[in-house]
Parts: structure tokens; C-alpha cells; sequence
């Protein structure tokens, strides 16, 4: 179906037959085993048996999953039953004992935690590198370096890596190049049409859509798909078919959503941008933000997940100013319909009982002027006293 749009692959990839008894909705396979009415067929037609257990692969998976590849111009993707199996499983798939990796500083914490304190268990080290300049990986290399781990942009402050050059750096020396594209999504940042070899998300937020899932997913080409394939198989973490169902609902409405979200988050972005209190606003679409011109390089759009700094202030005022708030919820993740803030004190609090705080802002399906009148009427709050 290649000579259509994304917007319309989505709907129709993978649907071209109809589904039993003529239903829209793809059927969920909610199965754990696929069985043959007499062993011999088994023994002598197996290709008559292309699903044997749904830990391997299952026909509701495999539509999620040719929808992804579709959206990230790969060979092939793979579903997990979280963001986390799938980085996981692709870091202990492509690293053995004895091996080097390089990954982000600023990459999301479980992943950092993951190669920081539990793969030396397996005799696979980390360097970590801010990963804003090519030198940054170049002076963290080493000969047994296997693998780059990379978030652009990376979550809390929002940095981005120069992912074709650090591509076509590692690409001579071996090196495989991995990328977390939870931020932007397959609509705004192809990182495989950029040279990384393999794409991974947390379908848990934009792909899925609507913040009552936790899946991941892996996409790249098919020699590297069939390992992971095989570690996704022995550690148990394939999405199960309820999941991809959800998955696949989710994505139908991707592109209608994405643009609505960074609409909003810019114009919410903008608006904190514009207000005395606040220090900074880290959103890569501002153009004051320091890679800017990287960002519109690399990317065709925005996510609308990003933070703003207070100057000093005290813990109280930070509350006082979510005691505010009627239509942000506090909770992590993001991704869903639903405005979403978190918030910390990023430096420790001098004698006076002050310090900077971060908030982590999320900007969901609402009309962002309402936002805007629910972020001013407590904003006074964070003024340094
Ligand atoms: C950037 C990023 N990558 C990966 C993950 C992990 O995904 P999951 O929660 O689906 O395991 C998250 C979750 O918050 C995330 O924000």
C-alpha cells in the first residue's frame, strides 16, 4: 500500500482483507496457544502453523507492529509489554560481558539505572556523555564500545544529539546506535531515516494515546529483529493481545492528535517563556532553546512534554502555586489526553530555605488557553522573594 499517506496507512495497513464476520475493528486474538486438530499436520505441513504461542507472536500483535514499521520507515517492529522491556531487551540482546556503552546522561532514569547499575552485573559497562556534540561520544569511545544509547530529546531538559552524525560516526567502527523516540513520535522524527539502527519507544504515551496502557516497542531491520524476537521470547516481555488491540486503536487517531499537542505546548511554552518568575523554559520548538536549529533540522514537529525552572524559592511557594491548579493532574508519564505537571527542587536549599525548582509540564487534548488561564491564576506564586 505504499503510494498512500501515513495518515491513511494507518487506518487501512494491514486491513486490506476483512476481518471475520465483516467487523471493522480488528479481531483481539486473545489466545496464549495456536493448536492443530491432529499432530500429524503438525509434523508435515508446519507452515499451515504460523503462530504456535503468543509469548512468540500473535496475529493482533503483528498488526500493531506492522502499523509501527510503517510509521518509522523500517523493516520491521516488535511490541513489548513496556517502554522498559523493550530497551531492556535490546540492551542485553546487542551487549555481552565485556562490552562498552555509551548513553545520554540525560536519557530517562530506569534506563540510565538499568546500564548504570544492573548490566556491569553482566560485565557490560556505561559511559555517559551529555551527547550535545559529537566530541562528547568520540572522547567517551573505547575499542570494545558496542553500542550508543540515545534519547533525543532527552527527557526532564529536553537535549538533543546529532543523530545522523552520530550515526554516521559509529556506522565504520561497528557500533550500534539505538534511539528512545517516545518524545516526538514517528510523525515529527524518523531516527532510523537518519542512519540509528534500531528506534525505541514507550508506546505507553503519544503512540498509544490515551493513558491506559503500558507497551513498547523496538523497530529496525529484520536481522536485528529476529534476536530481539528471540530475547523478547526467553525474558516474557511481548505485549499481549488485549495490548496491541488498545495499541492499534491509539494509533488510528496518532495523527490527528500530534499536531493538536504541539500546538498547545508550544503556545503554553510560549506563554511561560513570556512570564517574570520563570528562569527558563526548556522546549526544543522555542527558539530560544540552545539546539533550536537542530531541532527544526532533525525534526518535522514538537511533543508537548517539557520544563521551566523557577529562580530561588520556597518549598511552600511551589505548593501554593499546584494548590492552584484545577485542570493539570500531578503523576508521572504523559502521553495521554489528560494536562499533567510534576515538579522539584533542583539545586539544595540555602540557609534561607531556598531553591530552584523544576516543573515538568505535559500538555494534553485541552483548549490551551484554558490551560493558560489555569497556569496564571497561581503563577504569582513562584516570584523570588
Ligand atoms: C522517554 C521515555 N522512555 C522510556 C520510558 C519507559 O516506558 P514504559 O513506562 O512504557 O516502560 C518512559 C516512561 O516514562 C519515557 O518517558
Amino acid at each position: 500500500m505504499e503510494p498512500y499517506s501515513t495518515e491513511t496507512l494507518l487506518q487501512h495497513l494491514g486491513e486490506e482483507e476483512p476481518f471475520p464476520y465483516g467487523a471493522v475493528a480488528p479481531p483481539i486474538v486473545q489466545t496464549s496457544l495456536f493448536h492443530t486438530r491432529s499432530l500429524r499436520e503438525r509434523y508435515e505441513t508446519p507452515e499451515s502453523m504460523p503462530y504456535h504461542y503468543s509469548r512468540v507472536s500473535n496475529p493482533t500483535l503483528e498488526l500493531a507492529e506492522r502499523k509501527i514499521a510503517m510509521l518509522e520507515h523500517t523493516e520491521g517492529a516488535l511490541c513489548f509489554s513496556a517502554g522498559m522491556g523493550a530497551i531492556a531487551s535490546v540492551l542485553l540482546t546487542f551487549t555481552q560481558a565485556g562490552d562498552h556503552v555509551i548513553c545520554v546522561d540525560t536519557a530517562y532514569p530506569p534506563t540510565r539505572e538499568l546500564l548504570a547499575n544492573w548490566l556491569p552485573r553482566y560485565g557490560v559497562e556505561t559511559t555517559f556523555v551529555s551527547g550535545e556534540t559529537l566530541e562528547s561520544f568520540q572522547e567517551a569511545l573505547r575499542p570494545n564500545t558496542r553500542l550508543i544509547y540515545l534519547e533525543s530529546p532527552s527527557s526532564l531538559v529536553f537535549r538533543l544529539q546529532d543523530l545522523q552524525a552520530v550515526a554516521e560516526w559509529a556506522r565504520p567502527k561497528g557500533i550500534l546506535t539505538v534511539c528512545d523516540n517516545s518524545w516526538a513520535t514517528p510523525l515529527f522524527q524518523n531516527p532510523h531515516a537518519l542512519g540509528i539502527d534500531l528506534v525505541v519507544h514507550s508506546a505507553s504515551k503519544y503512540l498509544a494515546g490515551h493513558s491506559d496502557l503500558v507497551a513498547g516497542v523496538a523497530a529496525g531491520r529484520r536481522e536485528l529483529l529476529t534476536p530481539l524476537q528471540k530475547t523478547r521470547e526467553l525474558l516474557g516481555t511481548t505485549l499481549e493481545p488485549f495490548g496491541a488491540w488498545l495499541l492499534i486503536r491509539g494509533l488510528r487517531t496518532l495523527s490527528v492528535r500530534m499536531p493538536r499537542h504541539q500546538a498547545s505546548g508550544l503556545r503554553v511554552a510560549q506563554w511561560l517563556a513570556e512570564q517574570p518568575m520563570i528562569a527558563k523554559v526548556h522546549h526544543p520548538g522555542l527558539p530560544q532553546h540552545p539546539q533550536h536549529a537542530l531541532a527544526r533540522n532533525q525534526m518535522r514537529g514538537y511533543g508537548s512534554l517539557f520544563s521551566f525552572e523557577t529562580y530561588p524559592i520556597h518549598k511552600e511557594q511551589a505548593f501554593a502555586f499546584t494548590d492552584t491548579l484545577k485542570l493539570f493532574r500531578f503523576g508521572p508519564s504523559w502521553g495521554g489526553y489528560e494536562s499533567l505537571l510534576l515538579g522539584w527542587n533542583i539545586d539544595q536549599p540555602d540557609e534561607s530555605g531556598r531553591a530552584r525548582w523544576l516543573f515538568r509540564v505535559y500538555i494534553g487534548l485541552e483548549d490551551p488557553e484554558d490551560l493558560i488561564r489555569d497556569l496564571a491564576q497561581g503563577i504569582g506564586h513562584l516570584e523570588a522573594e
